[in-house]
């Protein structure tokens, strides 16, 4: 299998590489240098993906795969799928469950309809979840019915570049009371990026095609159990101190950011962990346990790994100020109801 990754320094197109490399893969990376080393077995090709002179830099190759974590704005994305249509066989294209208008406010099934963002869409033509919706079908211009659509839902695991499960197991390795948002017993649905990738590569092996919503079975972990696993994982002996949403929202907590993966239930939220993923498990995607994923991405930080940089260059912006933290749980400490 000759494999071309468009991205892959970062997370999930890390995980690629290192999954198509132990597969016996050639394999081929185009960045553009910024947002980790090359590694030495794979042919890296620099360059951004936004400048046609760059992209240019692909035409003389040929590929049996296509792996595109990287694609933000349906132009750019069109631009590589017209180039690479003749090219490569078939084109696995990581999109987001944002495509989906109803998501997350909904449970929702690869059926479901996805935003209405035109394939030539620029990069000021809509949000995160638009765009990816219409690089969706930039994609499919070029390679329709060799495409597979992999509408990722929330990716954890070592190399994990956004700083949501690095941010909470630093926090509970420091030890102390940690604010823990909400209910503990929300279930929640998350999949290890290592797993999706798996998936995407035997979906190329396999010549699997279409739309799919691609996370982990849903309640495959809970708010209080994973957070359990952090503590287990880095042995801090924290405290998990578990404030109810209304008394963090009343104290203006940014839900999602302020305590990574923390989203009350309520209309807009309703189906952030519900999504219907049969038909990517019945293609065969599999998800490790969720308390494998805390421990190995605690043993990643824990012998210095560090997250690669936000792609616009931006500062990580994850996790509760500590003092803030602080005067939360005490404010809760003295409002909390006698038990
Ligand atoms: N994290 C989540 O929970 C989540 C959820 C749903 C969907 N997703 C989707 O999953 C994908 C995750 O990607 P990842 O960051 O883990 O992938 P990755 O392939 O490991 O890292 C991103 C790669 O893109 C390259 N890149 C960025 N801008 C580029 C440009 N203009 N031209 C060429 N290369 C460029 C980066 O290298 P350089 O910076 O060196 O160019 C890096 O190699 C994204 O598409 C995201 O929308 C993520």
């Amino acid at each position: 299998m000759r494999l071309l990754v468009i991205g892959g320094t970062a997370f999930l197109g890390r995980h690629t590489v290192e999954e198509a490399l132990r597969r016996g893969y050639q394999v081929t990376t185009f960045n553009r240098g910024l947002s980790g080393p090359d590694r030495p077995d794979v042919q890296a090709i620099h360059g951004d993906r936004s400048k046609p002179a760059d992209l240019d830099q692909l035409a003389p190759g040929t590929w049996d795969a296509v792996v595109d974590t990287c694609g933000f704005v349906p132009a750019v994305v069109g631009e590589s799928a017209r180039l690479l249509k003749d090219r490569a066989g078939w084109y696995g294209y990581v999109s987001s469950l944002s495509a989906h208008p109803a998501w997350p406010a909904a449970p929702v099934t690869p059926s479901s309809p996805i935003h209405e963002s035109p394939p030539d869409a620029g990069p000021d033509d809509g949000d995160y979840g638009t765009l990816k919706a219409g690089c969706e079908r930039a994609v499919e211009q070029s390679f329709a019915d060799r495409a597979l659509l992999v509408r990722a839902g929330l990716l954890l695991g070592p190399y994990e570049n956004v700083g949501r499960l690095p941010w909470w197991l630093r926090r509970v390795a420091a030890g102390g009371q940690v604010l823990a948002p909400g209910d503990p017993n929300v279930p929640m649905q998350l999949i290890d990026a290592r797993d999706l990738a798996n998936w995407m590569l035997d979906s190329a092996e396999a010549g699997q095609t279409g739309p799919f919503a691609a996370t982990g079975p849903a309640g495959n972990t809970t708010m209080g159990r994973w957070l359990g696993d952090c503590v287990e994982a880095t042995g801090s002996g924290a405290e998990l101190v578990w404030v109810p949403d209304e008394f963090l929202l009343e104290h203006d907590v940014e839900t999602w950011s302020e305590l990574p993966l923390w989203m009350p239930t309520g209309p807009d939220t309703a189906g952030t962990w519900t999504v219907d993923v049969s038909r990517a498990q019945a293609a065969g995607l599999r998800s490790r346990p969720v308390r494998d994923t805390v421990r190995d991405t605690w043993a990643w930080l824990r012998d210095g790994g560090t997250l690669a940089p936000p792609r616009d260059g931006s500062p990580f912006t994850m996790g509760i100020d500590p003092d803030k933290e602080k005067r939360v749980l005490a404010e809760w400490a003295s409002a909390k109801p006698v038990a």
